[in-house]
């Protein structure tokens, strides 16, 4: 595990930026999964710049259009929005993706500054992540923030945890995960890479 790469003082969220920003290369396609106000997203199309592209999906309008507001204000056209269901994520993405994306991130939970009862759920995300692992390119990257305070946000967190935990570590690299002594309602991160073949 290479977790010394990540400055533990930061924000849960800059960690994760962090971790990312390290696999993800300009001119590579990028996935925001929960587009939310937009963060991830315009950080994810500044990395990519203008010959790459990013998918951001969010299932509220209102995330499409705060994030939407953010790009605009940010100057950045290389981002496509797509309101819908993550669990969908290969069918909202384009066709040929598969294998290709540098970095998928997710940061579960509900909108801050939002309706707080639509939030992330755990048969959807897993399913989300799943389907991340797969559209990944070798040495491409996933991030996942999970919120163990909230409603069902345990249970949700604990699955993808469950999931990255069981992945083949021939094919995956965990490059980051809580610390099993981190207090109960501390955010967890979790990043893993795609092996590259040799
Ligand atoms: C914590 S926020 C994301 C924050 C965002 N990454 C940012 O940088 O501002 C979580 C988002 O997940 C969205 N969400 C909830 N369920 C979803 C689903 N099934 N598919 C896609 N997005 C979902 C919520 O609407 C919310 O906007």
């Amino acid at each position: 595990m290479r977790d010394h790469l990540l400055m533990p003082s930061a924000r849960i969220t800059d960690q994760a930026q962090q971790a990312v920003a390290r696999f993800l290369r300009p001119g590579e396609i990028a996935i925001d999964a929960t587009a939310g106000n937009g963060h991830d997203t315009l950080f994810l199309a500044r990395i990519v710049g203008e010959t790459g592209r990013v998918y951001a999906c969010d299932v509220q309008s209102e995330a499409i259009e705060s994030t939407a507001e953010r790009l605009r204000a940010a100057g950045i056209g290389n981002v496509t929005l797509v309101q819908g269901d993550h669990a969908r994520l290969e069918q909202l993405i384009p066709a040929g993706c598969r294998g290709r994306v540098g970095a998928v991130m997710f940061n579960l939970g509900y909108r801050p500054g939002g309706n707080k009862t639509i939030a992330t759920e755990l048969a959807s995300t897993v399913r989300a992540v799943e389907t991340a692992l797969t559209l990944l390119r070798p040495g491409g990257v996933l991030s996942v923030v999970g919120y163990v305070g909230h409603p069902g946000g345990r249970e949700e967190t604990l699955a993808v945890e469950c999931l990255l935990d069981g992945l083949d570590p021939e094919r995956f690299e965990t490059l980051h995960r809580p610390d099993e002594t981190a207090t109960s309602l501390q955010p967890r991160l979790y990043v893993v890479s795609v092996r590259s073949q040799e």
